[in-house]
C-alpha cells in the first residue's frame, strides 16, 4: 500500500480572498504525505505563490485545453499552466462531462497535452445511477477507463492518477460504502493489471471521491485498492479536510 493523496477539488467555489484565506491556511501546516489543490484557474497563480514553500503541497488545474495554443478563446492550454507551476490537472470530472459534453475522444487529448507537459493527469471515471440500478456500472467504468487507456503511450500510463466518482456519491451526502468503492477500485486495478501487468498496475493510484468526508474517510482509505481521496464540498472546510488529510497519513 502506497501513501495516500488527498486531493482538493474547490470546483467553483470561493472568491479570491476566500481562496487566498484558505490556501494560506493549508499551506502554514506541515504534511507527511503530498496533497493536491485544485482551485479555479484564476487562482492558480495565488495559491501557488502561497503554498511555495510547503514541498508537500502540489497545485492542479480543474481543466485543460485540448488545444496546444492559438486561437481558442477563452482556453486554457497545458503549457500555459505548466509555466506557472501547475503540477496537476482533473481531467473529465463527471461536471465536465455532464454540463460540457465532454466524451472520451477529447478526455484523451487532454490527458495527452497534460502528459506532453510533465503535468499529472487526474483522470475521473463513474457511473450513474441508474446504471448501478440496472447492475451496469462495471461495463461504464470499463468503457470510461479502456477508450481513454487505450490510447495513451504504455510508457505514460504510470503517471496517471484515476479517480473513481460515482455521479450518484458527488455532492449528495450519499457515499459509496467502502465495500462498493473498494470492490469498484479492484475492478479497475485489475483492467490495468490485463493490459499492462501488475508492475504498472501497483504504481496507479486510484482515488475516491463522492462526498467523501472526515466521518467516512478511514473507513475508505482502510480499503487495500484506496490510494486516497478526490474531496469536493468538505475541502472547502479548513478543518474537515486536514482531518481527511491526516486520516490519509495513517496508513
Ligand atoms: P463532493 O465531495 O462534494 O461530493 O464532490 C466530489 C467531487 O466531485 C470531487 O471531485
Amino acid at each position: 500500500m502506497g501513501k495516500k493523496l488527498v486531493i482538493a477539488n474547490w470546483k467553483m467555489n470561493l472568491d479570491y480572498y476566500q481562496a487566498r484565506e484558505l490556501s494560506k491556511m493549508i499551506s502554514k501546516n506541515n504534511f507527511k504525505n503530498d496533497l493536491v489543490v485544485a482551485p479555479s484557474n484564476l487562482y492558480l497563480k495565488a495559491v501557488l505563490k502561497i503554498c511555495e514553500n510547503n514541498p508537500q503541497i502540489m497545485v492542479s488545474s480543474q481543466n485543460v485545453s485540448e488545444y496546444d495554443n492559438g486561437a481558442y478563446t477563452g482556453e486554457v492550454s497545458a503549457k500555459m499552466l505548466k509555466s506557472l507551476g501547475v503540477s496537476y490537472c482533473i481531467i473529465g470530472h463527471s461536471e465536465r462531462r455532464l454540463y460540457f459534453g465532454e466524451e472520451s475522444k477529447v478526455l484523451t487529448t487532454k490527458i495527452n497535452q497534460c502528459l506532453k507537459n510533465n503535468i499529472v493527469p487526474i483522470f475521473c471515471v463513474g457511473e450513474q445511477e441508474n446504471d448501478r440500478d440496472k447492475n451496469e456500472h462495471f461495463k461504464v467504468v470499463k468503457n470510461q477507463i479502456l477508450t481513454v487507456l487505450d490510447k495513451i503511450n504504455v510508457t505514460s500510463i504510470k503517471k496517471v492518477i484515476v479517480a473513481y466518482e460515482p455521479v450518484w456519491a458527488i455532492g449528495t451526502g450519499k457515499t459509496a460504502t467502502p465495500y462498493q468503492a473498494q470492490e469498484m477500485h479492484s475492478y479497475i486495478r485489475n483492467l490495468i493489471i490485463e493490459k499492462y501487468g501488475s508492475e504498472i498496475s501497483e504504481t496507479i493510484k486510484i482515488v475516491y471521491g463522492g462526498s467523501c468526508n472526515k466521518n467516512n474517510a478511514k473507513d475508505l482509505f482502510k480499503q487495500k485498492d484506496i490510494d486516497g481521496g478526490l474531496v469536493g464540498g468538505a475541502s472547502l472546510i479548513f478543518d474537515d479536510f486536514i482531518e481527511i488529510v491526516r486520516i490519509g497519513e495513517l496508513f
